[in-house]
């Protein structure tokens, strides 16, 4: 399964992404989290130190995934570039700040594209990406998630969080993503959850479930490094509720929208590695 979580700026795609992949890995899967964000902060949830993430290799720009000629294999890449973590899961940072001077992202972030169209199942039961916030990567032509087969939109509670992923939602099914779910985050007691519900139904977002504000999760931030056996247990709880609806729901599309879907999505990957070669 590949799983893409999205939103705006620091409404908790980070905190929900490492417990989630360490919910996968207690249930016995083999995990690989791809972080996106060109200051990634994934590697300190899943209790890797500072200096080896940094230390880390780069993956090269224009590097594409696939079994073709000019590809690295979705097993080569991971063992070159794949960061062990002390939570079991496997890291992947897509780009770093260093990086990130040097140009646009596009290359980055085509590379995590074609990663989630080859047969990374192999490799890994649930690859999830934790993406940098802003929605242009969920575009026809940006596309990063587009082999994804479930997208968390995370939430805030508050009108304007609401409404990025209703308008989120659109861009995802035009993408071909097959679910699509909203989060929302931090919540403070009924009026946020009430919040949440009302909000998700006037703007179309399908909301899987609510988070609450767990005191655990920013003191965790303060210290530095993962949260602790113990910790955030109604925000662990919640994520098991998130993977619940995520195991239990059908995909909502129709086979016939999804193959034009697909046909299109071909054809923009044919057209991109045509001009990546120019
Ligand atoms: N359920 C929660 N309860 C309390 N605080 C939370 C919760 N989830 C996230 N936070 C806090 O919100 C802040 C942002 O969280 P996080 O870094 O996970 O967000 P993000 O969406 O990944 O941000 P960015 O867009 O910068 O990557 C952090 O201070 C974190 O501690
Ligand atoms: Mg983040």
């Amino acid at each position: 399964m590949k799983l893409g979580v999205v939103g705006k700026g620091g409404v908790g795609k980070t905190s929900l992404s490492g417990l989630l992949c360490q919910a996968y890995v207690a249930r016995g899967k083999r995990v690989l989290a791809v972080d996106t964000d060109s200051n990634p902060n994934l590697a300190m949830s899943l209790g890797l130190d500072e200096k080896t993430a940094n230390e880390a290799p780069l993956v090269p720009r224009k590097l594409v995934v696939g079994l073709g000629d000019g590809t690295l294999s979705p097993g080569a890449l991971l063992k070159e570039y794949g960061l062990p973590t002390p939570s079991g899961v496997t890291l992947l940072h897509a780009m770093r700040i260093d990086q990130a001077g040097a140009g646009c992202s596009c290359a980055d972030h085509y590379m995590v594209r074609s990663l989630l169209g080859t047969a990374i199942e192999e490799e890994a039961d649930v690859t999830l990406v934790d993406m940098e916030a802003g929605l242009e990567h969920l575009s026809r032509s940006g596309g990063t998630l587009a082999y994804a087969d479930v997208l968390l939109m995370v939430m805030e509670p508050t009108h304007k969080s609401v409404m990025t992923a209703g308008r989120t939602v659109p861009l995802a099914r035009e993408l071909g993503i097959p679910r699509i779910y909203g989060v929302g985050n931090k919540a403070k007691g009924e009026k946020d959850v009430e919040l949440f519900n009302r909000l998700s139904e006037e703007y179309g977002v399908p909301l899987a479930t609510v988070v609450p504000w767990d005191p655990d999760v920013p003191k965790c931030d303060r210290r530095g490094g993962p949260l602790l056996a113990g910790e955030a247990q109604p925000v662990r709880d919640a994520v098991e509720r998130i993977m619940a609806v995520i195991d239990s729901e059908p995909t909502p599309v129709n086979a016939g929208e999804r193959d034009a879907l697909l046909a299109e999505r071909d054809r923009i990957d044919k057209r991109i590695a045509e001009l990546q070669q120019t």
